[in-house]
C-alpha cells in the first residue's frame, strides 16, 4: 500500500514541476513514507530522518517530509520530536503537498493530518517506481473498519471507502498497455470493497471478474483478505478466470479462539478453518499464506500451541510472522495487558518461524516435478544467466535464460528447490 501511496504523491508532486530522483544528492526534497504497524518500523523511521538531518547541514536548501501513517499518529508531535522534520503530511492529505512545500520553502514548518471519508486518489494516475516494468499494484480501497484490537491502521488510515471501478479498469487497462502483465489489487481489506451503482451494488468478486477480463495475458492478484468475509462467491470467481491467480492471502493472526476474541478479529478458530476448507475445495491448486503474531496480550503456552497446530494443519506455503508489538491507542494498548515476557515472545515466534521454514520447504518439495507457467519479471540477482519469475501459486522460480525476457511467460519444470526458491528449466 506504501508503494502505491508513493506513487500517488509523486504524481501530485509532477502535475506541479516536481521531478523524482533516485541521486540522493540531487534532491532538493525527501519524503519518508512511513508505516506504523510495529514500534521497530518507526524506530527505524527515525534512524533514517536523523540521517538526512546530516545532509541538510550540508545543504540548508534541502527539506524532509514525514509522510503516512506515522505523520498521522504522530502529527506535531513529530516536528517536535524530530528537528530535522519540516513537513508532516498524513494518508488522506497528500493533494495538500504543493500547498504545504510552498510553506515548507518560505521557512515555515508544513503539517496537514486531516483524513477523510471520501479520498481515494482515485483520478490520480501514479507514476511507476517499480523496476521490472511485469508487475505493479492498483489500489482499490483506503482504509479500515475493522477494529483488530492490536493494531492502529483504523487509527491512522481512517475509514474504510472504496475507490470508484471505472478508474481502477482504466489504470489496470493502461498498465497492461505499456507491457504490465500482472497487477496486485490492493486494500486492507479487499473483500469489502463495495461501490454503488444506480441501485446496484458492485462487490469484490464482481471487480475481480471486471480486471480480469481486461485481457488473458494479465495476471491478477489481491491482497489482503479478511477470514470472516471471504466468501466461496468469491472463490468460484477465482476458480472460473484462469488469470486469476491461485493464490490466497489469508491471515490468522492466531490458532486460538480465545485470542482472536481478544483480537476482535470475528471469526473462530472452526471459521477460519472452514474457510481454509473451502479454499481446497473450490481451488485445489491454489497456495495459501498467512501473518501471524506471537506473544499477543494474555497469550498461553496452550493458547500457542494451537497457533502451531493450526499452521501445521493447514500446511501454509508461506507466512510473515510477527512478535505483537503494543501500539498506543489502539484497544489493546488500553485494554489489555502486554503480559507476555519478551522472551517468551521470542522463543514463541522462533517456534513459528521454524515450523512455517518446514512447511515451506514441504510445500516447494512437492512442486518439483511438476511444470507451471511462470511470468518472467528480471534476471536472477545471483547470476546473470538466470531469470526469475513467478507461479501463479506466487512461488518465485529461478530458471536458465535462454532467449526469454521479462513480462514472457515460460513453461517451467521444476527441478529442484529451497525452501524459499524453486529452481527449473523451460520446456
Ligand atoms: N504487532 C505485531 N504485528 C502486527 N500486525 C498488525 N499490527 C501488529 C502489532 N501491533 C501484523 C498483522 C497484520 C500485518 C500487516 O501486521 O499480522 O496482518
Ligand atoms: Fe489492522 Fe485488522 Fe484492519 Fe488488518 S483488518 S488493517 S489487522 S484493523
Amino acid at each position: 500500500m506504501n508503494v502505491v501511496d508513493s506513487e500517488v504523491v509523486a504524481a501530485i508532486l509532477q502535475q506541479h514541476n516536481y521531478q523524482v530522483t533516485e541521486k540522493l544528492d540531487e534532491a532538493d526534497l525527501v519524503l519518508v513514507n512511513t508505516c506504523s504497524i510495529r514500534d521497530n518500523a518507526e524506530q527505524r523511521v527515525r534512524t533514517r530522518i536523523r540521517e538526512f538531518g546530516r545532509l541538510k547541514e550540508k545543504n540548508h536548501s534541502f527539506s524532509v517530509g514525514v509522510i503516512g501513517c506515522m505523520a498521522e499518529r504522530l502529527k506535531e508531535k513529530l516536528l517536535e520530536e524530530e528537528t530535522t522534520v519540516d513537513l508532516v503530511v498524513g494518508p488522506d492529505a497528500y493533494r495538500d503537498l504543493p500547498a504545504l512545500l510552498q510553506e515548507v520553502e518560505s521557512g515555515q514548518k508544513g503539517i496537514n493530518t486531516l483524513l477523510s471519508l471520501e479520498e481515494t486518489y482515485g483520478d490520480i494516475r501514479p507514476v511507476r517506481m517499480d523496476r521490472n516494468h511485469v508487475t505493479s499494484f492498483v489500489a482499490i480501497m483506503r482504509g479500515c473498519n475493522n477494529f483488530c484490537s492490536y493494531c492502529v491502521v483504523p487509527g491512522t488510515r481512517g475509514r474504510e471507502r472504496s475507490r470508484d471501478p471505472e478508474t481502477i479498469v482504466r489504470e489496470t487497462t493502461e498498465l497492461f498497455e505499456q507491457g504490465y502483465r500482472e497487477v496486485t489489487l490492493l486494500g486492507q481489506n479487499v473483500n469489502s470493497y463495495r461501490w454503488k451503482e444506480g441501485k446496484q451494488l458492485l462487490k469484490f468478486e464482481k471487480l475481480l471478474a471486471r480486471v480480469a477480463e481486461i485481457d488473458p495475458q494479465l495476471r491478477v492478484r489481491f491482497a489482503t483478505s479478511h477470514p470472516k468475509d471471504m466468501s466461496d462467491q468469491l472463490l468460484k470467481v477465482i476458480a472460473k478466470y484462469p488469470n486469476l491467480c491461485q493464490a490466497i492471502h489469508l491471515p490468522v493472526q492466531s490458532g486460538s479462539s480465545s485470542v482472536l476474541s481478544r483480537m476482535k478479529r470475528r471469526y473462530t478458530r472452526e471459521h477460519y478453518m472452514e474457510r481454509i476448507q473451502a479454499i481446497r475445495k473450490y481451488l485445489p491448486k491454489a497456495s495459501i499464506s498467512t501473518d501471524v503474531i506471537a506473544g499477543f496480550c494474555g497469550e498461553t503456552e496452550e493458547e500457542h500451541q494451537q497457533t502451531l497446530s493450526l499452521m501445521e494443519w493447514a500446511g501454509y506455503d508461506f507466512a510473515y510472522m510477527f512478535k505483537y508489538s503494543e501500539r498506543p491507542e489502539t484497544f489493546a494498548a488500553e485494554k489489555l495487558a502486554d503480559d507476555v515476557p519478551e522472551e517468551v515472545k521470542s522463543r514463541r515466534l522462533n517456534e513459528i518461524i521454524e515450523l512455517q521454514s518446514k512447511l515451506s520447504l514441504q510445500s516447494k518439495e512437492l512442486d518439483v516435478g511438476q511444470t507451471y507457467e511462470v511470468l518472467v519479471e528480471g534476471t536472477s540477482k545471483k547470476s546473470g544467466d538466470h531469470l526469475y519469475g513467478r507461479t501463479s501459486q506466487n512461488k518465485v522460480v529461478v530458471f536458465p535464460k535462454g532467449s526469454l525476457k521479462p513480462g514472457d511467460y515460460a513453461s517451467v519444470t521444476i527441478t529442484d528447490c529451497t525452501s524459499a526458491t524453486l529452481i527449473g528449466n523451460v520446456v
